[in-house]
């Protein structure tokens, strides 16, 4: 399949030391091999990304190629089905007619179904062709989907940019969201509980604890973020922040419309606008990620995948402890970078 085989993955991935991965494989159920720490950031990712690293990065941009990327919970099936709707001419039907993770290949997804998980998976749903056939598509390699489509591609990623084809820019666009970094920490728990690939079993100070500290996957944060922030200028990178969708959500759709070369009336942004809240997403079949659900990756019980939709609600969750540890960590990254949250005031 991968055409650039002569070519080298120029990051260092190095195995998490064996007696740490054990420990976290006791809380995070789903991986039953290990970890790895890519490049001088040491982004942390499950060890099947050693079988994909090189395929991501050498992967075909091509031109009309439209990436969303984030670090996870910071708005992404948000942003992707309003970036989806502004290039492809409002079209509501198409959008209700097929599911948003057949509009977008999530590129790294496979790292994150273990074989073992897998064939559980496999032989609970062994009784249905087609969940078999869904099965197939969400566990096949993000860029194998990619290389057989012929229609404009829209992709999901979560990988930080420099694990990306470095080419992007030059031939793709791509749009980054992100998200005020306690509000993705108590929806990332929340998914993490949810979904069987991860099986988080612990609770949510033990999970903080493991994200400030770079042990969860796509971490270090800050880098993930700054990585993105320091292209933001670029004419093919828009920028955004949930924080700013919350807030005023027909900006943002401008701002997309900017991006995308796309002209909407008023009307035409109230509408989308609409059909983008929490409330009619929550109803919304094509974006709820029900194929998750179908094949029973999803754990009854838990909270779902579209979940609060607000600003703000890590402080239900954060004692006084963790407020202070967070505010520490948060100056200490921001301490030498011109990033800044938005609804910071600092
Ligand atoms: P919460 O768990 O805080 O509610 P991602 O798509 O990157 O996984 O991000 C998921 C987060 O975005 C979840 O946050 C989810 O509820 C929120 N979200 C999804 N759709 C939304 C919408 N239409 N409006 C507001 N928030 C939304």
């Amino acid at each position: 399949m991968d055409v650039h085989n002569n070519n080298k993955f120029p990051l260092e991935i190095r195995d998490v030391e064996p007696k740490l991965a054990a420990e976290l494989m006791k809380y995070f159920t789903g991986e039953h091999t290990g970890f790895v720490r890519v490049g001088p950031k040491g982004y942390f990712l499950p060890d099947k990304y050693k079988q994909e690293a090189l395929n991501i990065y050498t992967m075909d941009v091509r031109h009309s190629d439209i990436f969303v990327a984030s670090y996870p919970r910071s708005g992404t099936t948000w942003t992707q089905e309003l970036v989806w709707m502004v290039a492809n001419d409002l079209d509501y039907e198409k959008s209700d007619a097929i599911p948003l993770t057949e509009r977008y290949p999530f590129l790294e997804f496979s790292i994150f179904v273990h074989p073992v998980m897998k064939a559980r998976f496999h032989e609970e749903n062994s009784h249905s062709p087609e969940k078999l056939r869904l099965l197939e598509l969400v566990s096949q390699p993000g860029t194998e989907q990619l290389a057989a489509n012929t229609s404009q591609r829209f992709i999901k990623t979560h990988l930080p940019m420099s694990v990306l084809p470095p080419t992007l820019l030059e031939k793709g666009r791509m749009v980054y969201v992100a998200r005020d970094p306690r509000d993705v920490a108590v929806s990332f728990y929340h998914l993490n509980r949810l979904i069987r690939t991860q099986g988080y079993i612990g609770d949510f100070k033990m999970y903080w604890n493991f994200f400030i500290n770079d042990l969860h996957h796509w971490t270090p944060y800050f880098e993930h973020l700054k990585e993105a922030w320091q292209k933001r200028h670029h004419p093919r990178m828009l920028f955004l922040f949930y924080e700013e969708l919350t807030k005023d959500l027909p900006a943002a759709v401008r701002r997309v419309a900017a991006f995308l070369d796309k002209q909407y009336s008023g009307e035409e942004i109230a509408k989308l606008c609409e059909h983008l809240s929490i409330d009619s997403f929550k109803n919304n079949k094509s974006v709820n990620y029900d194929v998750m659900k179908e094949l029973g990756i999803l754990i009854p019980g838990e909270q779902g995948f579209i979940r609060k939709g607000k600003a703000g609600g890590w402080r239900d969750y954060f004692d006084e402890e963790m407020t202070q540890q967070a505010d520490r960590w948060i100056a200490d990254n921001l301490k030498d970078s011109d990033f800044r949250f938005p609804h910071f005031s600092i």
